[in-house]
């Protein structure tokens, strides 16, 4: 479904991606893991179409996806239709008087005549079905994540490109969205710095390393005591400890929360 190929790119003279490569087939699951700033946000607004690439090429479908090919108004409807982006910060996506209106946006601008049952559904599905009436700014985080989450599922697109959709979830959501998501049949990109989640959003594991080129392209299970891909990728932290009167430091992979 999705075929990156020797993609670079940069803002400003500024590498953010640097000759990235990968092949995602339809229903696969990949997480996308690198310190902040390697380029993860940049390469989901690539495949989302958003941004395009200095060089190399993105075909979605077998499809070349570029400004030309998203000047076709029927291959840009197709896209649009099919491929969905949660931003990281909520708030750059809500912009409607309410979350009814936020969530029927998509199926209304793409004309369908059942908007209304798709948003009482994907607002139960997400559990807000209670706030339909309230204005998106009023809602806490959480909230807002869900609503954003809604308003691209109630489009059913079939590849899901996910930005750190569980930050502002506490444990109990960020729980239920794990389980939500492996249960979708849609293609999934996940980003995340949570590392003991990784592998429950994807058997497969994609790591930006801090140069922006990508570092390992495999399983996600076991990557918790990969020490040296970590530390490669600056995904591990060090902190001190203080032992009565003594302190010391060293690194850890394990989760903050
Ligand atoms: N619109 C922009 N203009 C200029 N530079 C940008 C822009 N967007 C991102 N950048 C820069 O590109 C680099 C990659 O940013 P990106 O948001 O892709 O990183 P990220 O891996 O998602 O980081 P984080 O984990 O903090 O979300 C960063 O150095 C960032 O400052
Ligand atoms: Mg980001």
């Amino acid at each position: 479904m999705i075929d990156v190929e020797r993609l670079d790119h940069a803002y400003d003279g500024a590498a953010t991606l640097r000759d990235v490569s990968f092949r995602l087939g339809a229903g696969e699951k990949a997480v996308l893991l690198g310190c902040n700033g390697c380029g993860k946000s940049t390469l989901l607004k690539i495949l989302a179409g958003l941004v395009h690439p200095l060089s190399g090429g993105y075909r979605y479908d077998g499809r070349t996806v570029d400004a030309a090919s998203l000047r076709d108004a029927s291959f840009r409807r197709r896209f649009r239709a099919e491929v969905g982006l949660l931003f990281q910060r909520s708030d750059a996506m809500l912009f409607n008087p309410t979350v009814r209106d936020e969530i029927a946006f998509g199926p209304r601008q793409h004309g369908l005549d059942d908007a209304e049952a798709r948003v009482v559904r994907w607002a139960t599905a997400l559990g807000v079905a209670e706030l339909l009436d309230r204005a998106p700014w009023t809602l806490s985080a959480g909230q807002k994540q869900m609503v954003c989450l809604a308003s691209l599922l109630v489009l059913e697109p079939r590849l899901l490109l996910l930005d750190e959709p569980t930050a502002a979830l506490d444990p109990r959501s960020t729980g239920w969205l794990v389980d939500f998501l492996q249960d979708l049949d849609q293609t999934l990109l996940v980003t995340t710095h949570n590392l003991s989640l990784a592998p429950e959003l994807g058997p497969r594991c994609l790591v930006l390393g801090e140069d922006h080129a990508l570092l390992h392209d495999g399983g996600a299970d076991g990557l918790a005591g990969n020490l040296d891909l970590l530390r490669r990728a600056n995904l591990v932290h060090g902190h001190r400890h203080r032992h009565g009167d003594r302190e010391h430091r060293h690194d850890h992979t394990h989760d903050w929360d």
